[in-house]
């Protein structure tokens, strides 16, 4: 319908406004896609070692997830729908159209998205990344192992949505490419580390 086109397009141009670009512009932080993993996301702001700003961060690329999938379900989206809304929000992250299509790696906008679609689901989720950090100490094997958990989780929880978690999940994963490699040849740096700038 044309009101599902025009939440999932909004959705995608909300998904596009970098908070992290913008909030370390609001800080007069340098550009996180200079520094670091040169990834414009919280973990990467968090490298500049202002808590504020990644906290910032955080919240908004949830809210980004969150706000579009929420209103649609005020408007009684299906499940179809509310899936692919939440695709479009991290698709928007991910290949932003106000930031020459490079952008994050979508995983604080899923969360803020499945926390949204159900709390059991996403606090389910929410838990493995905090686990897997905790026992890592790396975001990126944080996310990429919550990715490959939530299929399953949305499976127990809310399985009419495994299909669009199941494409988040490889969505994720593929734009974790050079976080995996970083890994593999140890060189990936710890949540808690701060990055010189490159
Ligand atoms: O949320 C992104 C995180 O999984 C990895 O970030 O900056 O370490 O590539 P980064």
């Amino acid at each position: 319908t044309l009101l599902s086109l025009i939440f999932i397009i909004s959705a995608y141009l909300l998904g596009s406004i970098s908070s992290a670009i913008l909030i370390c512009r609001l800080f007069r932080l340098p550009d996180p896609r200079k520094y670091g993993s040169l990834n414009p996301g919280a973990t990467n702001v968090l490298r500049s070692g202002n808590k504020v700003a990644a906290g910032l961060v955080l919240f908004f690329d949830m809210l980004k997830g969150a706000l579009p999938v929420w209103v649609a379900w005020y408007f009684n989206m299906t499940p179809f729908y509310l899936g692919l809304i939440a695709i479009a929000a991290c698709l928007g992250h991910i290949y932003p159209i106000f930031f020459h299509f490079q952008g994050g790696k979508g995983v604080a906008t899923a969360f803020g998205a499945l926390l949204t679609i159900g709390f059991d689901l996403g606090a389910s989720i929410v838990a493995s990344w905090l686990l897997s950090l905790a026992v890592t100490g790396y975001s990126s094997a944080a996310a990429i192992f919550t990715a490959l958990f939530a299929p399953i989780y949305t499976l127990i929880f809310k399985a009419q949505y495994t299909l669009p978690v199941a494409m988040l999940s490889c969505l994720i994963i593929l734009r974790h490419y050079d976080n995996i490699m970083r890994l593999l040849r140890g060189e990936e740096s710890k949540i808690w580390r701060k990055n010189k700038k490159r």
